[in-house]
This record gives C-alpha cells, structure tokens and sequence, in this order.
C-alpha cells in the first residue's frame, strides 16, 4: 500500500456550474448557484468554475456573486481568447482577489481550426499567446485551455502549449471536448506533452473529460498516471451531451483504489451525498438508480447471497461504506413533535443551510406535513426544499385547487394562481382529473409548451406518503423538468407542472441571452 507521503495531490476543479449548466434542462439561476458554490466549498474542491461571464448578464452576475462569496475556493471564469471576453471575465472574477482565475480557450485541432475558427494555426497560436499575455495583465492565476486537444496533431498541440506556458499560463488544460478518446490513447497523450514541452514543469497540467463513449472517468485517471496534476468534473457527471467526468467516481476512485493509485485529493468525500442531492434538487434532475457512488442502489444489496455475505462480513460486496459518501443508513427522521432543532440540524446533515428567514418558512411546511403524516423521511425534506426554498423569483405561482371526479362525473377542476403577483382563476373540464387541472393551468398562463412525460410516484413509503409528479415539458427546441410533492396527487401534479412552466421561463430568458452573444 502506498504511503500517505508518497501521494501526490490531484486538484479538483469543478464545472458543475459551467459545462454542467450548459446541458439541456440544468438552467440555474442565481441563487440556485451560491447553493452549489457553498456546497462546493465544503466539499473542499481546489478550484469551481462559476461560469462564463461574457455570455449573459446572468452568467456575468452568478460569477460575480459567487467570487464575492465562497472564500474556501478558488473561482474561475470562462472566456475565449478574446480581449473583449477576458475583460469582462475579470470584472466579474476580481472579487476574488488572488483565488481568482481567469480560463481562456481556443480550439486547436484541424477541424475546429478550419470549419468552426477558420483561422489558420498561426493565427490561433498568435491570438492562444496574446490571450495568456492579457489574462496575465489582471493575475497570475491563468488556465489555457486547447478546445478539442484530443484531436489537435500533437507537434502543434506541443507547440501551443509550450507558447501559452511561457506567456504566463499556470495551467494548461488537454480536453477531451467531444468524448471521444480512450484510456490508452489519453495516458499518451500527456506523456508526449510530459516528454515533448520543454517548460511543461512551469504549468500544472488539467484535463477535461466528456462522457461520450462512457470513458471520461477512466480517461481522467489515465491521464493522472501519466502525470496531470488537475482534474475537472462536475457534480453527478452532469454536462454536455452525455455529461462531464464525475466529480464524485473519480475522486471515490481515487480513495477506494489508494492501493495502487498513488494520489489524493482534498475533497470531503462525506459531502458527496449531499452534494449529489442538492443538485437534484435545484435542477429538477434525478440520477439514475443504477449510478456509481450516487445512485439510489450504489449500496443496496438484493440478492439473497449477498445480504447473507453482506452479514458475515461487510467488505465481501463492499468496497467503500456508504458512511464514506456521506449516506446515513437510517433515514427515519422526523414527526410532528420534532423541534426546530432537530429539523434545522438534519437538514445541515442533508446540505442544506437556511438563512432564519428559510428555515422557519421551511419548518411551517415542515410542521404541516408532519400533521398529515406520521413520519418525515430525508425524501420529504428534499421535497419540502425543492418547493419552499429553492424556487425564487416565480413567474407563476398555484393557490388553490378544487377537483371534483368520480366514475360518473366529468372531472372538473378550478384553479387560482397568481401570475406576476396578481390572482387570477379559471375552471375547466378534463379526460379525468390532472387533464382538466393542467388545462386550466394551461389557460391561466398562457403557455404553448407540450407535455412530453408524465410521472407520479410515492416519495417514501405507506399510503399517507408524499406523492411526487415530474413532469418534462417542451417549448420549441426547450425542454425542461418539473418536479411537485404534496400528500394529494392532484395538487403535486399542478405544482410540477407550474414547476416546469417557470423554468421554461428562467431558460427562456437565458437562452435569448446567450444568443446576443
Ligand atoms: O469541453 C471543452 O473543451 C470545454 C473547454 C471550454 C474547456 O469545455
Ligand atoms: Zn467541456
């Protein structure tokens, strides 16, 4: 086994708040940002990447915002090798003083250069080094990033390199843009950078995997043998097409295999759990059952040979505790004589931290719900957060709902909202009782958008059970998720789909945005 002093440290340096938001249907806003940034920073990562200032005013203000808040981090912006982009990216990063980094890319592979760019190499080497030397004129922190490397000839990808380093890049990142590498190849990719740069030493070397062929753990840790010193990734492998390296199977890798991979990282790995919820949370978007460290199942034992083996002892089906992801195996929690504290200090447990303001708007609906059930589960309070805490600054807001259906009635549903501020009602009849609630919803607001999927299932168990409906919806080439809980399906259904209408909104806005730019 390798010695603690022989390890060498693997920076960790999290996209979740920019590549991961820029995959469909993983929109934040603001305050949904801070959230995960104060996350991050508990989590120890070494550098979050908070987003890509010159893109939008909104992903100028989350930048600012959370340079101006998280002190546990370093904060990086992304820009291209613009003068104007990297101006704007400090202006946001400057905040954060000397943890501030700006992170500046150009493609450099013959494709990108001649369909995408249409700049010939020397250009792009000339504006890769001019970017670096403006960058540098705000802080010493600078990341150069070679968009698509994987497919970038390597005496050119050296060649940039070497430049970018000797104009002032700190860290030089090789990504993986379009997923598209495999383990082998990537270990000698940097090795050539290793053997072939003559100042390599000067920069720490990033890489940056996306999860095309399902690779990008195994090509993240490749590439770490081979001598890089910085990994990026993204909570739950969100991000682009098929997503990101995961933040949490890379760095669980790191510690489950210390046998025979000398590296650390500095990330709590007790925070991952949590971490992974609260992203769900906010973005409306579960991961699958099945996910490595995360998934509901990643620790549940079925079959029968396994409990039993699991009974004699834990490490013959386990090879990292659940404890070690931060997941509690009770997750009975709370009843109707709870106290606040108790309510507060689960929900730190969780990864949520309220304000007094949050907490006792959270503790009233708390208090609700526990009347109408006997027991408050972890579930329950992730569904209390999504409704109460996390949704700011609605467009569209439900009241009240009265349903009225039978075997011989026409399902009828009356619906009061409120838009904008102010109320408004309708009724109308439907094929059953969540079709008339959603069409006198659809009437109120307005909206054009088509439901794609319908799903409603029990947040916990037993039949006084929190039901929860998501919903996806479209508008255009949009689509989103809505999530709502109550212990009646009907208003649950209404809430996600009120849910999903206002993040239809927030991506709207964002979209337009973004495509000024
Ligand atoms: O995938 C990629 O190449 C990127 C860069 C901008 C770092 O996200
Ligand atoms: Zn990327």
């Amino acid at each position: 086994m390798a010695k603690k002093a022989e390890q060498r440290l693997v920076k960790i340096f999290d996209t979740t708040l920019r590549d991961g938001e820029q995959a469909p249907g993983n929109s934040m806003n603001i305050e949904e940002k801070l959230r995960i940034a104060r996350q991050l920073e508990k989590l120890k990562v070494d550098v979050i990447e908070a987003g890509f200032p010159i893109a939008s005013d909104g992903d100028f203000e989350a930048v600012k915002r959370v340079a101006q808040v998280i002190k546990g981090a370093e904060i990086a912006g992304l820009c291209r090798s613009s003068f104007k982009d990297i101006d704007r990216a400090w202006e946001a990063l400057q905040y954060a003083g000397e943890r501030g980094r700006i992170h500046t890319f150009i493609a450099t592979s013959d494709i990108h250069m001649k369909y995408k760019l249409q700049m010939e190499p020397a250009r792009v080497l000339e504006s890769a080094v001019k970017a670096v030397k403006r960058a540098r004129s705000y802080t010493p922190n600078v990341e150069f990033s070679c968009e698509d490397a994987v497919r970038t000839r390597l005496p050119f990808l050296a060649e940039v390199v070497a430049a970018v380093i000797d104009a002032g890049a700190t860290t030089v990142n090789i990504p993986d843009t379009v997923g598209y590498t495999i383990p082998f190849e990537y270990f000698n990719i940097i090795k050539y950078l290793k053997d072939n740069v003559a100042n390599i030493d000067k920069a720490v070397i990033s890489v940056h995997c996306h999860n095309d062929l399902g690779l990008s753990v195994a090509n993240s840790i490749a590439a770490v043998m081979a001598g890089a010193g910085q990994v990026e990734c993204t909570i739950n492998g969100i991000g682009e097409r098929a997503g990101n390296c995961s933040l949490e199977e890379f760095v669980m890798a790191m510690r489950t295999r210390h046998d025979i991979l000398p590296y650390r990282t500095n990330v709590v790995t007790e925070h991952l759990t949590p971490a992974s919820r609260l992203l769900s949370t906010v973005t409306g978007i579960m991961v699958q059952p099945n996910k490595a460290i995360v998934g509901a199942n990643a620790f549940a034992h079925e079959a029968g040979i396994h409990q039993h083996g699991m009974l004699m002892e834990k490490s013959t089906y386990e090879i990292m505790t659940p404890e070690s992801v931060g997941l509690k195996t009770s997750s009975l929690v709370l009843g109707k004589h709870s106290g606040r504290h108790a309510f507060k200090k689960r929900l730190e447990e969780l990864g949520y931290e309220l304000d007094d303001a949050e907490l006792n708007k959270a503790f009233d609906r708390f208090k609700t719900l526990a009347d109408l059930k006997k027991e408050v589960f972890d579930e329950d309070l992730d569904a209390i957060m999504t409704e109460e805490i996390m949704r700011v600054e609605e467009k569209y807001k439900l009241d009240h709902i009265t349903v009225t259906c039978g075997s011989f009635a026409v399902a009828t549903a009356t619906v009061q909202m409120e838009i904008d501020g102010k109320p408004v009602r309708t009724a109308e009849l439907g094929d059953g009782p969540v079709d008339a609630t959603l069409k006198a919803i659809k009437k109120l607001t307005k909206c054009k958008a088509k439901l794609l999927t319908y799903n409603v299932g029990a947040i916990t168990s037993g039949t006084d059970a929190q039901g929860e409906v998501t919903v996806k919806v479209s508008e255009g080439d949009r689509t989103v998720t809505g999530r709502g809980s109550s212990t009646d399906i009907i208003e649950a259904s209404a809430k996600a789909y009120i849910n999903a209408l206002n993040r239809l909104g927030v991506m709207k806005e964002r979209f337009e945005e973004r495509s000024a730019l």
